[in-house]
């Protein structure tokens, strides 16, 4: 295992009714807030209005920012702070999914530090975060308990991943009753975004980290088994409650300690999402078992073999190839079973741009991967994710 430094700021309060604790929460930091949310889901599911009921209980002025996009956009962000500043609000409150996550965070990020909101997410440069708080509506992204931000710019076609240590939101409510209104398309998104945070640590080269591994394991498995549930069943509480924990869990930075990650197939998604802005979680399900294929080899497949056997319970009698390929075949088919695309096609995607992605989406970091990628090999995993 290699070193690592362990440190989660973020306090949580799970459950129903746990929004009492928000107000008194904001209050320990700030007596405004600018309230940042989306296209409108939190006025049916009541968090909005719990929200505000808190707000105003606890005596905190808010400035209100809406319409937030999923895929957030950095147009976005430049109205919040210029609310920010022009309020003198002392802290930003995200209600929402984790593109309003985001947003909320870059916003935090750029009203205390000089210089353009876009040349600040490419350079991941913040002198100063004012604190976030969050109210988590949908469980995928984990972006209620870390550090990281994603912003689009369509006029640039780039999607961009930012974040500064004190962009960890201080305080987050996680009640899953919130997230029983999530349709089947984001739940399935959102479950599918939970496994490939998980599959990017646990699929790599450096198996040391036993303790971490075995924790995705169980990340995966809930994952499998509640997903299906909450699409099914969208009001069972069980299922919301293991998936939302699952999210926080999976990217919050505890699968990463001991061992190098560098989320190569993010990248290679967020590329979808900024040519074409596709939601994440389906550029993932269709991406992932493709990455899958392409890396599996002599070198790999023994880590293939542990997910088969102990995610999937694939007899271990077969070979490590007849295990580590049915492994794959389980991971789409489960894709498959929650509803998601399994083709770019499907999504009105084709190759017109493959090379351009292709070239945004290469990290030189990705020689360390569980199987190095370059530039020709992404090109072919979205040659055969067609
Ligand atoms: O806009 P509203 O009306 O709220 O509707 C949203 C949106 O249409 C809806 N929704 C959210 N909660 C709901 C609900 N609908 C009904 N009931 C509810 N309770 O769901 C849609 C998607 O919302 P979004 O916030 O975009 O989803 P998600 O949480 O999956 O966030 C995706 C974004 O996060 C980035 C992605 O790239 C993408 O931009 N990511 C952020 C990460 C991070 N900060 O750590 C890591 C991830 O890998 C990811 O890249
Ligand atoms: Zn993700």
């Amino acid at each position: 295992m290699q070193n690592f430094d362990y440190s989660i700021r973020t306090t949580l309060h799970f459950g129903k009714g746990q929004i009492e604790k928000l107000g008194q929460e904001i209050k320990k930091h700030s007596d405004s807030v600018l309230l940042v949310y989306g296209g409108g889901s939190v006025k049916k599911n009541g968090a909005y209005d719990d929200t505000v009921n808190q707000l105003k209980e606890h005596g905190i002025r808010f400035v209100e920012l809406s319409g937030v996009d999923p895929n957030p956009k950095i147009s976005s962000v430049r109205e919040g702070v210029r609310l920010c500043r022009e309020n003198k609000l002392g802290a930003v409150l995200a209600v929402g999914g984790g593109s309003v996550i985001d947003c909320s965070k870059v916003i935090a990020g750029c009203v205390g530090t000089d210089g353009e909101p876009w040349n600040l997410v490419k350079q991941a440069h913040y002198d100063k975060v004012l604190p976030v708080f969050c109210v988590l509506t949908i469980s995928a992204t984990g972006s209620e308990m870390n550090l990281g931000a994603v912003i689009s710019n369509p006029e640039t076609k780039q999607k961009v991943g930012t974040g500064h240590p004190d962009m960890v939101p201080v305080c987050s409510i996680l009640n899953p009753t919130y997230t029983f209104s999530v349709s089947k398309k984001q739940t399935a998104a959102g479950t599918a975004d939970i496994m490939s945070h998980t599959f990017e640590s646990y699929l790599t080269v450096d198996q040391s980290a036993y303790m971490v591994d075995k924790f995705a394991e169980g990340i995966l498995k809930t994952c499998i088994k509640y997903g299906m549930i909450a699409i099914n069943e969208p009001q069972n509480y069980e299922a919301r409650a293991n998936l939302m924990w699952a999210s926080s869990n999976a990217l919050n930075g505890t699968l990463c300690m001991g061992k190098a990650v560098p989320f190569s197939v993010h990248e290679i998604e967020h590329q979808l999402s900024a040519y074409y802005d596709i939601t994440h979680g389906v550029g993932l399900a269709i991406l992932t078992p493709n990455w899958m294929k392409y890396v599996l080899n002599d070198k790999t497949v023994s880590r293939f073999v542990e997910y088969g056997v102990n995610v999937w319970d694939i007899d271990k009698s077969l070979s490590p190839f007849e295990i580590a390929e049915l492994a794959i075949q389980k991971t789409r088919g489960c894709f498959n079973n929650m509803g998601l695309p399994a083709t770019l096609g499907e999504v009105g995607i084709d190759d017109q741009y493959f090379d351009e992605m292709a070239e945004k989406a290469y990290n030189p970091g990705y020689q360390y991967t569980f199987q190095p990628l370059t530039k020709a090999d992404i090109k072919k995993i979205y040659r055969m994710s067609l």
